[in-house]
């Protein structure tokens, strides 16, 4: 954890907390790569809320600190596969770049960032 944690740099790992409860977490990396996208990244990953947290907006919030967190190191955009939860993602603003397939393949997705201080 603590080698694949830069203080201003990907990658990194945030964690949100409900009081001194830690109840999800987030990572933005670039060794999880989809093989169609290989020039693309940095990459979200690892992306959990505890069951007894979710439907909190814990979910939502940990996106956009990672979304915010990238867009401050000068990064332009974040990517993603997931097999299951592209709705949340573009409920989060997120578009799908290649949709799951039958074949077992994840949806792969990107979200434009906003450069710090363009509102
Ligand atoms: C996906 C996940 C991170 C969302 O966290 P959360 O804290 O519950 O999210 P929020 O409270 O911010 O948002 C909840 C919203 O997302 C929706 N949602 C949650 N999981 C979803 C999924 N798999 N597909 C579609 N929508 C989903 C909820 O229905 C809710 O919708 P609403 O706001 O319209 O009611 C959480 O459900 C989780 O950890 N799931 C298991 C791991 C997982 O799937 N990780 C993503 C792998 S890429």
């Amino acid at each position: 954890m603590a080698r694949r944690n830069e203080p201003d740099a990907v990658p990194f790992t945030l964690v949100a907390f409900l009081g001194p409860v830690p109840v999800g977490c987030v990572s933005v990396c670039r060794d999880d790569r989809d093989a169609d996208f290989d020039a693309e990244g940095p990459w979200l990953s690892g992306m959990f809320v505890l069951g007894s947290a979710r439907d909190l907006g814990v979910g939502r919030a940990l996106v956009r600190a990672a979304e915010e967190r990238a867009a401050a190191m000068g990064h332009r955009e974040l990517w993603l596969h997931t097999a299951e939860a592209h709705r949340f993602y573009e409920r989060c603003g997120w578009r799908v770049a290649r949709v799951r397939s039958a074949l077992g393949r994840d949806a792969v997705m990107c979200r434009e960032l906003a450069a710090p201080g363009s509102g």
